[in-house]
């Protein structure tokens, strides 16, 4: 728990750190990170998850997808329109207006999200 909150005091001064809890089952990994998270005020530390399962493992990024998946609310059986707005309206709130990761984003999440530059220069010209 000292080094979990050591890690946190440490994102405050913007440094960032990888924590690996390791145990055989039932040893309480999942519990210390539960009573860990309680002791946060999530309202001035974001907290993310993403998951890794077992059948998740020849997935590339599967986890990285997970934690994209949540925090940009996609639930399965979205369609590909569906994803493209949530990833187009969330990916704002996170990060501001980001066009330019549409892309990236749309293929970690197996949804083509084409690239919208084309249209933005074209709208450059049009303007000039
Ligand atoms: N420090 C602890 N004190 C009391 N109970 C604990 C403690 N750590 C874990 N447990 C309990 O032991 C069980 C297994 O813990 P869990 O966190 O699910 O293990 P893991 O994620 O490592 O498989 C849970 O019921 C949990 O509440
Ligand atoms: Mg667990």
């Amino acid at each position: 728990m000292a080094q979990l909150s050591d890690a946190v005091d440490r994102l405050r001064a913007g440094k960032g750190s990888i924590i690996s809890i390791c145990g055989d089952a039932g040893t309480g990994k999942s519990r210390l990170v539960e009573e860990f998270k309680a002791t946060l005020d999530l309202k001035e530390i974001q907290w993310r998850e993403g998951h890794a399962y077992a059948y998740s493992q020849n997935i590339p990024y599967a986890p990285v997808t997970d934690m994209l998946r949540r925090a940009l609310r996609i639930e399965e059986g979205d369609s590909p329109s569906k994803i493209r707005e949530k990833v187009e309206r969330r990916v704002e709130l996170l990060v501001g207006r980001r066009e330019d990761l549409m892309p990236y984003i749309g293929s970690l999440l197996a949804s083509p999200i084409p690239n919208s530059r084309g249209q933005a220069r074209f709208l450059e010209a049009t303007l000039a």
